[in-house]
């Protein structure tokens, strides 16, 4: 420290004792005071804590998390493999277009477990984040899940800011750094009690202004510390300045740290049951209250989600259809006519995906195509007309839905919409349409993907 006017104004103080009576803005100007609450000035001194300041984001990742894993378990729609929605279909989609596919192939196996368990970490991180319970563990589970989904779900979000993993995996950063940084947490809690019980004071960390650590220290000019009457300036004597690496670590300090761990350890296992407790509250609710709209969406055609493409079932004594089959290199979104089926053909070359009675009119029906194994719908506008779309979505890869009400596709993720005809983007982020498949009824009743 250095300021040759001010070190010789103000007198020199010893220890901190001698600083304990003074209020904290001693030797502070007013007008500087005034102006820390000016908009642009420095932030309230109850700020200078990260932990106050990482307050609104633990709150925002804290409660998302934990919606987003009961959510998932209310939701029988999720483990039903013939709904578009389901872990096993996002795995299979991410088991193709994932850049880490090879890894990502052997889950579809164990989709159900999977999704359990990101549905559990997910509510444990989120807890965790909330309570202030284990912060840095809850935070790094967090970045990893979100790394995750970043990279088999919405890896191809473009611009890829839009995707919105990339921008969660990042948010728990701060909080990897910092952890809770001692405010409203469980962990400053449980530290604190057994610091108590050890017969210390609190660990806070208590942000200092620099006018008072200069009222308390002194300040020096040419080696000579004013705080020491003019003895060198020395951090020793010194309770501020003095490094913590020069102190031998205290074996009571250890023993608290141990005792800590242990008690969080105790309070992160409960977190862990209530997470438990609640995921099957909210899954038993789910499939009692929830199932309704589960059934509401999509019906379930014939075809099975599948990673690699079927055989087609094509017979030699099969007759083409009529009806106009798009290219797969048609560009998507195109305005080609519409493949419709009116009149029942003979039994169609192409795969059977199931009964056209199963896809109401003005309804739709999901199943997956069967040459690339993509989830998929097929829409009745009117009777007898039938429309099919492979319904990943080609923004980041979600599933898109279909909209009854509003007779257009539309994504879940970032809200794009597509013509229910003709597959073309209505509304973006999605630079380009969904891709139509051709389909037919054969005169046994059945839909044929062609
Ligand atoms: Fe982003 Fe569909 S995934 S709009």
């Amino acid at each position: 420290m250095s300021g040759r006017g001010a070190s010789r104004r103000r007198p020199p103080v010893h220890g901190p004792r001698a600083a304990a009576g003074r209020p904290p803005s001693a030797g502070v100007n007013r007008s500087t005071l005034k102006s820390n609450w000016a908009l642009l000035g420095p932030p309230p001194r109850f700020l200078y804590s990260a932990g106050w300041v990482l307050i609104p984001l633990r709150l925002f990742l804290g409660f998302t998390f934990c919606f987003a894993g009961l959510q998932k378990l209310a939701n029988p729609g999720f483990f039903d493999s013939s709904n578009p929605i389901s872990i096993q279909q996002q795995l299979a989609g991410a088991a193709r277009r994932s850049p880490v596919h090879a890894l990502v192939a052997p889950l579809v196996h164990v989709a159900v477990p999977l999704g359990l368990l990101i549905a559990l970490v997910e509510i444990a991180v989120g807890l965790g984040a909330l309570l202030g319970l284990w912060t840095r563990v809850a935070a790094v589970g967090g970045f990893a899940l979100s790394l995750m989904l970043f990279l088999t779900i919405s890896f191809h979000s473009s611009p890829f800011y839009t995707g919105s993993d990339i921008v969660f995996a990042f948010a728990w950063t701060p909080l990897i750094l910092a952890g809770s940084g001692g405010a409203l947490s469980v962990d400053a809690l449980v530290a604190n009690a057994v610091r108590r019980r050890a017969g210390q004071g609190p660990a806070l960390v208590v942000p200092i202004p620099f006018s008072m650590v200069r009222d308390v220290c002194g300040s020096y000019e040419n080696g000579a510390c004013l705080a020491r009457r003019g003895a060198p300036c020395e951090p020793t004597p010194c309770p501020y300045l003095i490094g913590r690496s020069e102190a031998p670590r205290d074996p009571v300090e250890t023993e608290m740290d141990r005792r800590t761990f242990a008690a969080q350890g105790s309070l992160a296992a409960g977190a862990a049951l209530m997470a438990l407790l609640g995921g099957g509250l909210a899954a038993g609710i789910g499939r009692l209250a929830g199932g309704a709209s589960a059934k509401a969406g999509p019906s379930a055609l014939g075809v099975t989600p599948t990673t690699a493409p079927p055989t087609t079932t094509t017979s030699p004594a099969t007759q083409a259809p009529t009806t106009t089959s798009p290219s797969k290199t048609s560009p998507p979104g195109s305005s080609a006519p519409a493949p419709t089926t009116t009149t029942p053909r003979p039994r169609p070359a192409g795969t059977a995906i199931g009964a056209a009675s199963q896809v109401p009119v003005g309804g739709a029906g999901s199943f997956n195509d069967p040459k690339t194994g993509d989830p998929s719908l097929v829409i009745q506008p009117q009777k007898g007309t039938f429309l099919a779309f492979d319904v990943v979505c080609p923004h980041a890869g979600c599933i898109v839905e279909y909209d009854t009400a509003g007779k257009v596709l539309v994504c879940p993720c970032h809200g794009s919409q597509f013509n229910s005809t003709t597959g073309a983007v209505e509304l973006g982020p999605a630079a380009t349409g969904l891709h139509r498949l051709g389909v037919a009824k054969g005169s046994d009743g059945q839909l044929y993907v062609i």
